[in-house]
């Protein structure tokens, strides 16, 4: 694929080693080093499945320069118990002598193609605020969020009880395990193959750190020390007690304090918010599905789990209704046997919309689980929910704990 664009711009994926030194050098000049130490560290070692054809640029043929870039990185991520593809699109960036001329959005459209070609169920961003709601992208799921603990806090006491040592590949199915145990309180978290491990650990070399006492290993922690603050990126030990002898452990290595890194349900998290710490929001992944039905369909086994409780004989039918575009979901027997689309159903007075009327980006929300619909009609008063509905809605979509981490970015000790 390679597309002419106006003013003699033409947009194609990378094709060749040059092409790989040149979009990491673009990312470094015009975004920042470290932007282009992840870029050639992805190129070079990515171990998932991307190719040149997931890397994106747009070059004005009459300098040569590259001027605009995007990228695709996969993963799969666990969804209360189901596989999810996941697409997220990276090193967005636009020369800023080319900015607002829609070279972006020109790679928008080229993403939504590229992810309903290939099928992912799922499209998601971290990003500028708010750019990327124009492209029905919807604030769905936490990241980033983090606990700051005054060192004051920690109690004193053996600061010689754990100590940490540098991990190794050798290391990589004790990490695996403890991962798989803290993320096993998620409802949704990035999940990780060995061979990922090692691109953490050897190309982006992450710090991550093997927590052990004289009997043998504990835990792992990514530890970064900056002057006065300890930042823990990552953790995986398995309980409070560990977590309190390693604070103990960092006590006198932070002047001020020590920041952790959620997800909220990790042990040494919940030590730290008894301990006194305050959690500094990080923001929201922004999350769009290509093709609502297909997300829909994949969750089935979802709702049968759901409707098991109380309605495991329910046979009928839910009319979601999007606005603009309406789905129905036939259930029989507790099953879910179906997922129609039917297209523009007209919502306004007089007509019947639908069981459950909802804005896009706020059905995002429900069906992740991110909130319930009680939480919901705060921001949108246009939702609008049959009662005799309303049981079964709540049956299936509850809310659920969950967050998400992509470490693909090469650590340069920031
Ligand atoms: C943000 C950035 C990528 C936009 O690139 P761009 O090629 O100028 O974007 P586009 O022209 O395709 O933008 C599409 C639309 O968004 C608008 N827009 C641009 N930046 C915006 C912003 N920060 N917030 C809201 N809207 C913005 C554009 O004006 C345009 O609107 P229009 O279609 O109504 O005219 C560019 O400013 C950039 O490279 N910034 C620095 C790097 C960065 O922040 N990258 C993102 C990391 S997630």
């Amino acid at each position: 694929m390679s597309q002419p664009l106006e003013n003699n711009l033409i947009f194609r994926p990378l094709r060749d080693d040059a092409d790989r030194e040149r979009f990491a050098a673009f990312n470094a000049v015009c975004n920042n080093p470290s932007e282009g130490a992840t870029c050639a560290c992805l190129l070079r070692h990515h171990p998932v499945t991307t190719t040149l054809d997931d890397y994106w640029i747009i070059e004005d043929t009459t300098s040569g320069e590259i001027v605009s870039c995007t990228c695709l990185l996969p993963w799969t991520c666990s969804f209360a118990g189901i596989d999810l593809r996941v697409a997220q699109l990276e090193m967005v960036l636009t020369h800023p002598a080319y900015r607002g001329r829609g070279l972006v959005r020109r790679q928008m459209e080229h993403f939504a193609q590229t992810v309903t070609s290939r099928g992912y169920d799922l499209a998601i961003i971290w990003g500028i605020p708010y750019y990327y709601r124009q492209f029905g992208y919807a604030y769905a799921l936490d990241g980033e969020v983090r606990e700051a603990l005054p060192v004051w806090k920690i109690p004193p006491g053996d600061s010689d009880r754990v100590r940490l040592r540098p991990a190794q590949t050798a290391d990589i199915p004790f990490l695996a395990g403890q991962y798989q145990a803290m993320v096993g309180a998620l409802n949704f978290y990035n999940q990780r193959s060995p061979a990922y491990w090692r691109y953490m650990l050897e190309a982006a070399q992450h710090p991550i750190h093997i927590v052990e006492d004289a009997a043998g290993a504990l835990g792992y922690v990514t530890v970064s020390r900056r002057p006065e603050t300890i930042v823990l990126y990552e953790n995986g030990l398995p309980d409070a007690g560990h977590g309190l002898a390693l604070l103990q452990h960092l006590r006198g290595q932070a002047s001020q304090q020590v920041i952790i890194y959620w997800p909220q349900p990790a042990p040494l998290v919940s030590l730290a918010r008894s301990l006194g710490s305050q959690a500094i929001p990080g923001g929201q992944w922004l999350v769009r599905f290509p093709d609502v039905a297909q997300f829909l369909r994949k969750i089935g086994p979802l709702f049968a789990a759901r409707l098991r409780p109380a309605w495991k004989e329910y046979s009928g039918a839910l009319i979601v209704n999007l606005y603009r575009q309406a789905y129905r979901l036939r259930f029989e027997q507790g099953q879910l046997a179906g997922v129609d689309s039917l297209g523009f159903v007209d919502s306004s007075m007089g007509a019947d919309g639908g069981d459950l009327l909802i804005p896009p980006e706020a059905f995002v929300r429900l069906a992740l689980g991110y909130r319930r619909l009680d939480d919901l009609f705060d921001a949108w008063p246009d939702i609008q929910v049959k009662p005799a509905a309303r049981p079964l809605v709540d049956a299936l979509f509850p809310p659920l704990q969950s967050y998400m981490t992509t470490p693909y970015y090469f650590f340069d000790n920031g």
